[in-house]
């Protein structure tokens, strides 16, 4: 009989998947939720009554539509993508990088992304066995071209991942520099668009022509983070490679539906998008002023990064928490994060609740 001890995950899995522990969701359960960035504003009544007069006859017992059809069409008009560029879903951009990842994993080169930033290109990267290479932002968190440009050189990336603007930064570089990395880089770049929403520039119109650059959204941020639904946009060339790859049906009916619906109705998702922005630029004011705040990073996202007082960081988000409000405690994700969280903007009340919150933790 065969030893048991040869059908253990030890046995089986490789050793570097099971040194990283599952991704860690918070339990937001009775706390004002502040560290995942949602919007915070539910759809207006009337639009979701609509919205379950357009769910009627979901027809469950079939399968969804394969190629997502009508929803392609919403998100080519209300999002401006290219004609002459392919276009492929993802059960939330998550599982992009993962079909990208994948599609590059036998070529036996690197990720590779700036660092800190979104932690599922590394987390993917090494779950799939592939070597991830990050590059240290500069302190003020833009990117640092040149180490940027020799790490390239010296790596020769498969794929580089931007996020733009950048998590858990808030910062949007230059569209120069992201372009020279474009032009730089051996491989292919994938600008991670998932705060576009909030954010004064896009690569969007530039997809289709050249195979060294693809845009990736999202519609989690804009308000439908419970459909869980990304995309990617490329030339037609890379989006037929990696359809390949995707899993049959990975799109749902009920999202398909509801995002074509809520694309169609967008005036009332990009209001409340505005209405954030503003929300953001007024809350950042108030962390400036925050004693005890020493720095507040400029942000075109929908959260705002800050650093507090030197060996501060965790235990005002300790405090923050038993006060009733979640933020995210990045201190610890970098070097270059010591002392820094992350705020999500939520409603003017919740944002209220967390600055005196914050300012009661750092007066003691
Ligand atoms: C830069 C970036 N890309 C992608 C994602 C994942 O988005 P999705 O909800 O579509 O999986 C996030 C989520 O926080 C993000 O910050």
């Amino acid at each position: 009989m065969t030893a048991r001890s040869t059908r253990t995950p030890d046995a089986l899995m490789r050793p570097e998947v099971l040194a990283q522990p599952a991704y860690q969701v918070a339990d937001a359960t009775g706390l004002i939720k502040l560290d995942a960035m949602e919007n915070p504003h539910p759809w207006p009544g009337a639009l979701e009554d609509a919205w379950l007069e357009a769910l009627r006859d979901p027809q469950l017992n079939r399968y969804p539509d394969a190629q997502a059809r009508d929803l392609a069409e919403q998100v080519r008009a209300a999002h401006g993508v290219p004609e002459a560029a392919g276009l492929m879903f993802g059960n939330g951009s998550d599982e992009l990088i993962q079909i990208l990842v994948t599609a590059i994993a036998g070529s036996g080169r690197p990720v590779m992304a700036p660092e800190p930033t979104f932690v599922m290109y590394g987390v993917l990267a090494r779950a799939l066995g592939v070597r991830f290479v990050g590059v240290p932002l500069n302190a003020d968190f833009t990117l640092d071209l040149a180490a940027m440009r020799e790490a390239m050189a010296e790596h020769n990336p498969a794929v580089v991942f931007l996020a733009y603007p950048n998590n858990p930064t808030g910062t949007l570089d230059d569209a120069a520099t992201v372009e020279a990395v474009v032009d730089a880089n051996p491989g292919v770049t994938v600008v991670d668009e998932a705060y576009a929403p909030f954010a004064a520039h896009s690569f969007l119109s530039r997809v289709g022509a050249d195979d060294g650059l693809m845009v990736m959204r999202t519609v989690s941020k804009l308000g439908l983070a419970g459909a869980r639904l990304g995309y990617l946009a490329g030339t037609p060339a890379w989006i037929d490679a990696l359809d390949r790859l995707r899993l049959p049906y990975n799109i749902n009916t009920l999202t398909q539906r509801s995002v074509a619906f809520a694309l169609e109705h967008r005036e009332a998702l990009d209001a409340q998008a505005r209405g954030v922005i503003d929300e953001r630029d007024r809350l950042g004011e108030r962390l400036a002023a925050t004693t005890g705040v020493e720095q507040v990073f400029p942000s075109q996202a929908n959260f705002i990064l800050f650093r507090v007082r030197e060996g501060h960081g965790h235990a005002s988000f300790a405090a923050l928490r038993d006060a009733g409000i979640l933020i995210k405690d990045v201190g610890r994700a970098h070097p270059l994060l010591a002392d820094c969280l992350r705020v999500t903007v939520g409603r003017p009340d919740e944002n209220d609740a967390f600055l005196a919150a914050l300012g009661q933790a750092l007066s003691t």
